[in-house]
């Protein structure tokens, strides 16, 4: 029997729940009419990063490269052309570079929340993703004239809302990467005709692989849409920093107040406690064996990112929002056990490069939406339904009466 519908219905439930119910880690069924094979638990996720048992070419289903990945991007090479793509996204994740964004992604919450000062009502997914991409192109050096900021978040955006859907949300997304893809492809061209820059797109536009040859410009175009449309994704972590401190008003005065260790574990938490990709795909190498299960070459497996992060085995009370709980020594550092954005090691593996700037521009918010702003958060609809993925409620974080604080 195939099991996409299931897994569609509870993308973030049917790889835990399962394996719950069979009492292991592991066991084979049938998802797009392949046979696949679905892992979950720190052990499991140990073995899923080992290079020489996986591999990522033609792992993702068709819908996925469409829509969110791209053809011929990072995400879908193995061994040294990896190895040279993620160094140069690592490159681009200096202390320097990194403060940069932040600065930027800083001073616009300053801009937009004087903005808001003056609307009725404020979306804040669409309003934070909107601002996430006007920094994040200034700093990837990529020109975005301000009659184009919403078209390009709204195809940013598309491609994320797009992979696990069907019908419009769907073709939307295609449409979106197609049209993105074209643009940047010919922006490709052009700097490509210039002497080589220190900014992400100039790097992007020269970058060679392994064998020396330049990027086609269209798989360019889609490494520089590898670095500018998950920077727009962060405005879902945005809104359940939103979500996460309206449940929890007793942990506004911290973060308020500076305390930025207490600020860096909340954000983790957000990161570990709210449901985002609910799993990553690779394929088998070469056959082996683990806890007695077989995994033949070429098989599909899936690791559950979400099942890892609220493992009983591994948290206490998963079920809770406890930034405390990365005080208190609950995490012990380990690339295995706490996967929002997948785990392994940065440069090594297919871990997400944007790990840090992520929680980066996480703090940014917590910082913006705690000590530059009041706001009243009016009755709506806040539940996340577990047949939509990514997660996202379902009123989008709707604020109102927005006062620039001091
Ligand atoms: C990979 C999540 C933000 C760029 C990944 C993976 C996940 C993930 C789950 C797959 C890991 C794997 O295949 O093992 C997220 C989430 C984000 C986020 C939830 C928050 C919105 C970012 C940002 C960037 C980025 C800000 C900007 C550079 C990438 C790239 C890959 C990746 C290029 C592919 C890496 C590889 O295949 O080696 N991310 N990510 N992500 N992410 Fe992110």
């Amino acid at each position: 029997m195939d099991n996409t519908l299931a897994l569609l219905l509870d993308a973030y439930g049917f790889i835990s729940g399962r394996a719950r119910a069979l009492g292991a880690d592991v066991f084979d069924t049938r998802l797009l009419m392949r046979k696949t094979t679905c892992v979950t638990g720190a052990e499991a996720a140990r073995v899923f990063y080992d290079p020489d048992r996986f591999v990522r070419r033609k792992a993702a289903p068709h819908r996925l490269t469409v829509t969110l990945f791209g053809k011929g991007g990072v995400q879908s090479t193995d061994g040294a052309t990896h190895a040279a793509r993620k160094a140069m996204f690592m490159s681009f994740m200096t202390p320097a570079s990194r403060e940069r964004l932040s600065e930027l992604a800083r001073d616009r919450w300053r801009e937009y929340i004087r903005r808001w000062e003056g609307m009725p009502r404020v979306n804040l997914f669409d309003e934070s993703s909107r601002l996430i991409c006007e920094a994040v192109f200034d700093w990837a050096g990529v020109p975005l004239p301000a009659r184009l900021v919403d078209p390009m978040t709204e195809r940013l955006k598309s491609m994320i809302e797009a992979p696990a859907a069907v019908g419009p949300r769907y073709v939307r997304g295609r449409l979106g990467r197609i049209r993105a893809e074209q643009s940047l492809g010919e922006l490709i061209r052009l700097v490509r005709r210039r002497p080589p820059e220190a900014t992400i797109l100039s790097t992007i536009a020269h970058y060679r692989d392994p064998d020396g040859s330049l990027l086609d410009p269209r798989v360019a175009a889609v490494e520089l849409l590898n670095v500018l449309r998950p920077t727009v994704a962060v405005g879902r972590y945005v809104v359940f920093t939103a979500l996460a401190l309206h449940a929890h008003p007793e942990h506004r005065e911290r973060i308020r107040g500076g305390d930025e260790e207490f600020t860096e574990h909340f954000v983790q938490e957000v990161r570990r406690f709210y449901p985002f990709f609910p799993l990553v795909a690779a394929r088998v190498a070469r056959p082996f064996e683990w806890r007695g299960h077989r995994f033949p070459a070429g098989r599909r497996v899936l690791l559950d990112l979400q099942g890892v992060n609220h493992d009983p085995r591994l948290w206490d009370r998963p079920g809770e929002f406890r930034p405390e709980r990365f005080a208190e020594g609950d995490w012990d550092g380990s690339a295995y056990t706490f996967v929002p954005q997948g785990g392994g090691d940065h440069y090594r593996d297919h871990r997400c490069p944007g790990e840090w700037i992520t929680i980066d521009l996480m703090k940014t918010a917590a910082r913006a939406l705690t000590r530059e702003m009041t706001y009243h958060v009016p009755p709506q609809d806040l539940r996340m339904s577990s047949s939509y993925a990514p997660a996202i409620p379902r009123s989008r974080f709707v604020i109102d009466h927005v006062r620039a604080a001091g």
